[in-house]
């Protein structure tokens, strides 16, 4: 039985009234167990980790969070505190990534979550905790995005293949998991300073978002990328589109350009091209345990050591800040009790 007065520290963020539009402001706070949602597993949390959606919920973004007081964190890894599901026991160590976790349930920001049973994936055997939180939401849509285009019939005899915002957190696994599955990629970043961290990786060539656009309305540009993984959205992925081999496809599961897409049929009626959707927060329980031990065995990534850093509370607000504005690069991992 657990003691609901336990109290905890986890960041919050609120709103404050500012002389024109609304103001967000975070900062770390006392809670107690009581004040957490309900759910039928209480996990103490030992890591989380910053993803584009957290930087956009600690920003009072209402599409992604609703109500405010609110901490955000989409995922997190710990220990089972406590259990009303037979299924998990106390000392159990687990990870969660997507459902509502950091939306509109109090997230992993935070030294405790209160969430349902079935968020729960079980800490696969040769992964840890803080293994776990460098992948995060960004590596099992890495893994979604190259999985899909795998089980679309890519291989790496076909030609390039793109990845943009290969820098941030999703970009620089899929970098660095096509890479090691034999692949030759093409980095395409707003940071061309950052050559060395993407070569690094594996990345083979480097381009630069404004190198892939082009502002023409020809309908099919020259045919160069086998496939792509793509998290910008917008123009860059409808020059993408234009770009792709016959038969060639991308998986698109980001926005970080923009939500449009202003596109022809062309490329997929002359190209016989796939745009590929990927969604990690509601992926099924299977599949994502499955893809999780794939990622701790056979998809094992070599470099994430120099994709992440380590932050505690202190360094949440800025880092959140350098992400909303696009300066992300790798992944930063929380350490919720440091
Ligand atoms: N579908 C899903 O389930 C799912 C899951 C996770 C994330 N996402 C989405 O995927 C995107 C990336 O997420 P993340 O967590 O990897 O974020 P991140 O770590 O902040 O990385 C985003 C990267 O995108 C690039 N970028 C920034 N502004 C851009 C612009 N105007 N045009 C093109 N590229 C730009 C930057 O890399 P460079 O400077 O290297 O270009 C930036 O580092 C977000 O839109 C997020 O919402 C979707």
């Amino acid at each position: 039985m657990i003691d609901e007065t336990l109290e905890f520290k986890a960041f919050e963020v609120s709103e404050i009234a500012g002389d024109d539009a609304p103001a967000f402001s975070g900062r770390l706070v006392q809670r107690s167990v009581r004040e957490l949602p309900k759910g039928d597993v209480l996990v103490r949390v030992s890591w989380s980790s910053l993803n584009y959606k957290d930087a956009l919920s600690a920003n009072g973004n209402r599409g992604v969070t609703r109500t405010y007081p609110h901490t955000p964190g989409i995922d997190a890894s710990g220990i089972v505190a406590c259990s009303e599901d037979s299924a998990f026991q106390p000392g159990d160590h687990v990870l969660v990534t997507g459902y509502d976790l950091g939306m509109n349930t109090s997230g992993g920001f935070s030294q405790y979550i209160r969430i349902p049973s079935h968020w729960l994936v079980r800490l696969p055997e040769a992964m840890s905790l803080r293994h776990s939180m460098v992948l995060g939401t960004a590596g099992l849509t890495a893994a979604l995005c190259v999985e899909k285009l795998l089980n679309n019939g890519l291989r790496p005899e076909q030609g390039d293949v793109l990845v943009t915002g290969a820098t941030g957190g999703v970009g620089s696994i899929a970098v660095a998991l096509l890479s090691q599955l034999g692949f030759c990629v093409t980095a395409c970043t707003g940071k061309p300073q950052q050559a060395a961290y993407l070569s690094l990786l594996g990345a083979r060539a480097i381009v630069s978002r404004a190198e892939l656009v082009d502002s023409s309305t020809r309908p099919l540009l020259k045919e160069r990328w086998a496939a792509a993984v793509d998290v910008a959205g917008g123009d860059l992925l409808w020059n993408i589109l234009r770009s792709l081999q016959y038969g060639g496809s991308v998986a698109a599961c980001g926005l970080a350009g923009s939500p449009a897409l202003q596109a022809s049929v062309f490329p997929f009626i002359l190209r016989h091209v796939n745009l590929l959707g990927v969604d990690s927060v509601t992926t099924n329980h299977e599949h994502r345990c499955s893809l999780w031990q794939k990622l701790a065995s056979e998809w094992r990534i070599t470099q994430l050591e120099s994709i992440s850093k380590t932050i505690n509370f202190s360094q949440l607000d800025y880092e959140l800040k350098v992400m909303l504005e696009g300066g992300a690069v790798g992944r930063r991992v929380l350490d919720v009790n440091a």
